[in-house]
């Protein structure tokens, strides 16, 4: 298809308007009636919505970021280097292109790997344990302060290896999270606050480092420290970089993940009702929870050279979203694909993306969503959200996710 017409629910402009940010599907399912694959007008901006589509861009290797030379060019060396947000971000595997990705990835990967992961499900079930023993008697709450945000922080604080009394600095979160991944840029204010919370994080990590250097441990820092393959070891600041971005991506998405999901549940009272009769049910829930309401919406690539996709040219250096969350209610995917369904077994969310820079973190976001709904529905078999008709969503597009989930118990 060649550039939508100024009907298409243009984006930029007029989709990421507060109603797109509080429900996106209605102009999900018009792109997929209308405009799957399109070129946004007098913009170098190519959308992906259909499942197929998107999955092949995210493994077409003509696609990557490009992300120094783009940041450079829109903003200038100088500002590029000034901001060590934007630096961080450029030194992590998350904004890398191959060689140097797989390389970091590899090493990463090692530390990072299936048997730390599900080595932690106990602790996962232990922490969820713990939170609801501080909050338990207090009757009503917000669960996303009281629960969600605080269970993946505390799981990737102890996989990483950061001191127990040291967690209450982490717990707050940043109320420019997520911000910087947004295709929208950031408010200066933004900017600032983003680079502050970079310097407290890299200098915070960079102590860990220097004495897991010295002292190793049985945790992820002292892995990543003494990861080693044929290629070297990392950098000191691929190091700081990837263990800030295991630490981000560790937490803003699992916390959404299980919020959308809960309020998905009650939005839904049988399927509710399903998963409380047979809380065995809770692992495909979680798949529908990324299926139905993804917190991570959509990923971008820029061209690194030119090429036509599917009869539309794209330029070098034109930027591909592909929307995942649109691409998982792809109606040649999922039978009625609007439909939340708990025990739906279908193909696999694009939730986690795919191609090299599939989610490194994916199996421990299943984990603790899994583990995180048994343990809430345990303990608290009362439990009631209010408010599920006009929930406070974050303002980011890329990761969606709700404020505040007030609830009763
Ligand atoms: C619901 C939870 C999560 C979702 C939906 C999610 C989604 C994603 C997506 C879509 C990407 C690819 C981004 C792109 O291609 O542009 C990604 C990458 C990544 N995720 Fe996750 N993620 C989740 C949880 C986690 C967790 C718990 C961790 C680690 C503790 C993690 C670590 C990473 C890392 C390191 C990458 C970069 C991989 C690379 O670029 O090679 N994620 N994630």
């Amino acid at each position: 298809m060649a550039e939508a017409d100024r009907s298409t629910p243009g984006f930029i402009s007029e989709f990421f308007t507060p109603e797109f940010i509080n429900d996106p599907y209605p102009s999900y399912r018009w792109l997929h009636e209308n405009a799957p694959w399109f070129k946004v007008p007098d913009a170098p901006l190519h959308v992906a919505v259909r499942y197929a589509d998107c999955q092949e861009l995210l493994r077409d290797r003509r696609l990557g970021h490009g992300f120094r030379e783009r940041m450079v060019t829109q903003f200038g060396e100088e500002v590029f280097e000034r901001h060590p947000a934007y630096k961080g971000l450029g030194n992590s595997i998350l904004l890398m292109d191959p060689p140097d990705h797989r390389r970091i990835r590899t090493l990463v990967a090692k530390a990072f790997d299936a048997r730390r992961t599900e080595a932690m499900r106990p602790r996962v079930r232990e922490i969820a344990h713990r939170l609801i023993d501080r909050f338990e008697a207090e009757g009503s709450g917000d669960l996303v302060a009281l629960f969600n945000h605080p269970l993946p922080v505390l799981v990737i604080c102890e996989m990483l290896g950061v001191p127990e009394a040291d967690h209450g600095r982490f717990i707050g979160g940043s109320k420019v999270a997520g911000r910087i991944i947004d295709p929208t840029p950031m408010s200066a204010d933004e900017l600032s606050d983003a680079d502050e919370r970079v310097r407290e994080n890299h200098a915070y990590f960079s102590g860990l480092l220097d004495e897991r250097r010295r002292q190793p441990q049985d945790d992820l820092l002292t892995a990543l420290v003494h990861a080693e393959t044929e290629d070297g070891k990392l950098s000191y600041d691929e190091l700081i970089a990837n263990v800030s971005l295991l630490f981000a991506a560790g937490h803003e998405t699992t916390v959404n993940l299980i919020g959308n999901g809960l309020l998905a549940l009650w939005r839904h009272p049988d399927e509710l009702a399903k998963l409380r009769a047979d809380l065995d049910l809770a692992p495909s829930a979680v798949e529908e929870f990324l299926r139905f309401d993804s917190s991570v919406q959509l990923s971008g690539r820029t061209a690194l050279e030119a090429f036509e996709f599917k009869g539309q040219p794209i330029a070098k250096g034109d930027q591909v979203l592909t929307l995942l969350a649109a691409a998982n209610r792809d109606p040649a995917v999922f039978t009625d694909p609007d439909r939340f369904d708990i025990s739906r077994d279908e193909a696999k969310p694009l939730s986690f993306g795919g191609g090299i820079h599939f989610c490194l973190g994916a199996q421990l976001a299943r984990i603790e969503a899994d583990e995180a709904l048994r343990v809430l529905f345990e303990r608290l078999p009362g439990l009631e959200l209010d408010g599920v008709d006009a929930p406070s969503r974050k303002p980011t597009i890329t990761l969606r996710g709700l404020e505040r989930l007030p609830a009763r118990w």
